[in-house]
């Protein structure tokens, strides 16, 4: 299988004909308003057209977080080195991506610490194999990884690391989740690490739509062959018969919901069958399906979603432009006994 690695990490991807995927596709296209979900984007295709929506110059979200790292990875490693003057210290990742950002931390980390191990998580074996090549490329580091969803194996990963842990959430990934998914994913990673433990998470902040709608709505219309790869995903795997000329790419702000959100809208009243589900369906002329959310983000709110979760919020690093955020967490020490 040819892989094409995103370079935020945590998508790979979501098999189509999973009994339990096919349950939510069919929820979702029969639901009002209709709905894909956007953890289905990540085809080898769909991999391939995000990692080219990260390159351009409207997605400013990757260029930020970059610049961020850059500027801060040895501050982070102060912060995470100093708090138990540890010497050894493990970095954890959640669907690494290409490694490109972890490699920026690693690199920082070897001038601090006299031993810096990486353990990534995915549910690829071939995408973890691209991680920690790259990461282990030009640095004697101990690498290590675990086949399988965040949600349920991260304990697995997290019982192989010593010394300070650092758990990596890049990307602003955290906002594809409606706000309980976000909650449990946190709660997950909380009760997976250990008091003292840190983690690094990205968001994207909210700002001007004027910035806003051209970075979903890229003059290249890399964002709108993203988004219609949905269907031809669904025609490719689930021999549905949806014509993609008949279906429009459109990203609005949702002020309600502090978050981007695609569609992709019927031009005129359709019908499309999809063959490996038995359903036939009638799109009205301007029907919309509800593809992604991405959220953006308050100083406030990450703070407030960091102490629900049971983390303390130790700093935020920003861009120049102060688009993005890459927020340093941690759990709270024990208290002696
Ligand atoms: C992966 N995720 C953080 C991206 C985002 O910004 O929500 C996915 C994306 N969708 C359209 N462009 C990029």
């Amino acid at each position: 299988m040819a892989i094409h690695r995103n370079t935020s990490g945590t998508l790979t991807q979501a098999q189509l004909t999973h009994p339990e995927n096919l349950r939510e596709l069919r929820q979702g296209l029969l639901g009002l308003p209709r709905r894909i979900s956007s953890k289905f984007f990540y085809d080898d295709r769909g991999s391939d057209l995000f990692c080219q929506i990260t390159e351009l110059e409207e997605y400013y979200l990757t260029a930020c977080e970059f610049e961020i790292l850059h500027q801060n990875a040895s501050r982070i490693g102060k912060i995470v080195a100093g708090s138990r003057g540890n010497t050894a210290v493990s970095i954890l990742e959640a669907g690494p991506g290409d490694g490109r950002k972890t490699q920026i931390i690693t690199r920082s980390f070897a001038n601090l610490f006299d031993s810096v191990s990486y353990g990534a998580i995915d549910i690829s074996p071939e995408a973890l194999d691209v991680a920690l090549q790259r990461v282990s490329q030009d640095m004697d580091i101990q690498t290590h990884s675990v086949i399988g969803d965040t949600l349920h194996s991260l304990p697995d990963l997290v019982s192989t690391a010593t010394g300070s842990r650092l758990f990596l959430f890049l990307g602003s990934n955290i906002g594809n989740y409606a706000s309980d998914g976000a909650a449990r994913l946190l709660s997950v990673i909380r009760e997976a690490l250990f008091p003292g433990d840190f983690v690094l998470i990205g968001f994207d902040l909210e700002k001007e739509q004027e910035i806003l709608i051209p970075a979903y709505s890229d003059s290249k219309g890399v964002t709108r062959e993203f988004n219609l790869n949905l269907l031809k995903r669904l025609n490719r795997e689930l021999g549905a018969d949806f014509d993609v000329n008949e279906f429009e790419h459109e990203a609005r702000y949702n002020v309600e919901a502090g978050a981007m959100q695609s569609f992709l809208v019927s031009q005129k009243r359709q019908k499309v069958n999809i063959e490996a589900m038995g359903l036939d369906l009638v799109f009205e002329q301007a029907e919309e399906i509800h593809t992604e959310n991405s959220h953006k983000f308050t100083l406030d709110g990450i703070e407030s979603m960091a102490s629900r979760a049971g983390f303390v919020p130790i700093e935020h690093f920003f861009d120049t432009r102060n688009y993005f955020t890459t927020s340093l967490w941690k759990i709270p020490d024990a208290a002696p006994v």
